[in-house]
């Protein structure tokens, strides 16, 4: 158990794993930082005056913390409109800024047009956690989820370890659901990872994935295992299409909490992560999807896998298209 995790945006992930946090007693304290309801200056004063005591950190907390006795849950669990909250915490799970949302007509943006939005908020996530908890190991979940791991790499400057992203749990959880579902075989049986940026170019390697130890192709045929990769690069967006109103949030959050418990219990865990890139795979001072061991220092170790020529080829177009979206980083975070 933790003295305290810190949370940032109060949304849909943000509230999962509050309670999730509390449900499974992963640290003594839990803060969650969201600056929302905003103020309207237009607002007449006392509407205005309203919205400045209202705060859905606060409140998505209190309702969870008034449940504890129930739940049988000694940890305290609080949230505020400033970062006060995340004070002190020695974790901190980042998911602040818009989710992608289908637009009338059924079509949804990409991951990667977020970023102008994302990244003015991630600027003052990276201002709240310098000041408020430095030393914190930092999970992130938001989107366009590399590069905002970057950002927060350039405005943190943290040691290699301590600063990850979550994408490649959630994506290798979707590609073994697929291959569970087609094997008929309990998702239990099925391991697999999915690596790369998290984006439209992901790999989900396939020699990586077993069913009970046994290479996937003994129960799965290449068209069918083709169709199921194709689904689980799209995975996302096809719960973004389904829900109408924003993107998947309950497996986001247990992923993330995938890496927080291999963190908390020193697990030294092998799971894919957001990892900074320094030489391994031949890449360079690039943030992305690798297995890595995780445990009480965070990413322990990069793990280098040897990838099919095939996998290695679509591994460097996923980090090429991931550099293309930091080069934009870098231009805006110029301009800001
Ligand atoms: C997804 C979002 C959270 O893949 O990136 O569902």
């Amino acid at each position: 158990m933790l003295r305290k995790i810190g949370v940032i945006g109060g949304g849909n992930i943000g509230g999962v794993l509050v309670q999730e946090i509390v449900r499974r007693r992963l640290a003594r304290e839990v803060g969650l930082v969201d600056p929302a309801p905003f103020v309207n200056p237009n607002d007449p004063e006392d509407r205005q005056a309203t919205t400045r005591k209202q705060t859905i950190a606060g409140g998505k907390c209190l309702d969870i913390a008034e449940g504890t006795p129930v739940l049988r849950s000694d940890v305290l669990c609080y949230g505020s409109k400033d970062y006060s909250a995340i004070k002190d915490a020695e974790l901190i799970i980042n998911t602040a800024g818009v989710p992608r949302k289908a637009r009338p007509d059924g079509t949804f943006p990409s991951r990667e047009e977020l970023l102008t939005i994302n990244l003015k908020v991630t600027n003052q996530v990276a201002a709240g956690i310098s000041e408020q908890c430095p030393d914190a190991t930092v999970i992130s979940i938001a989107n366009p989820l590399d590069a905002i791991v970057y950002t927060l790499d350039k405005r943190l400057n943290p040691s290699k370890n301590k600063l990850m992203g979550m994408a490649g749990v959630l994506d290798s959880a979707r590609y073994c659901y697929f291959v569970a579902e087609a094997a008929n075989v309990s998702v239990e049986n099925v391991n697999a990872m999915v690596l790369g940026g998290h984006g439209d170019s992901m790999v989900p390697v396939r020699s990586s994935c077993l069913i009970a130890g046994i290479p996937v192709e003994k129960f799965i045929d290449a068209e069918k295992l083709a169709a199921i990769e194709t689904r689980t690069r799209k995975a996302g967006g096809e719960v973004v299409g389904l829900l109408g109103i924003g993107s998947a949030f309950a497996s986001p959050a247990w992923c993330a909490l995938e890496m927080a418990e291999a963190i908390i219990f020193d697990k030294r865990k092998i799971i894919p992560v957001s990892a900074k890139l320094e030489g391994e795979y031949g890449f360079e001072g690039v943030f992305v999807g690798v297995p890595a061991i995780v445990g009480a220092n965070g990413v322990e170790e990069i793990i280098e896998l040897d990838l099919t020529d095939h996998e290695r080829e679509a591994f460097g177009k996923s980090v090429a298209a991931v550099r293309n979206t930091c080069n934009s980083v870098e231009e805006m975070l110029a301009n800001l």
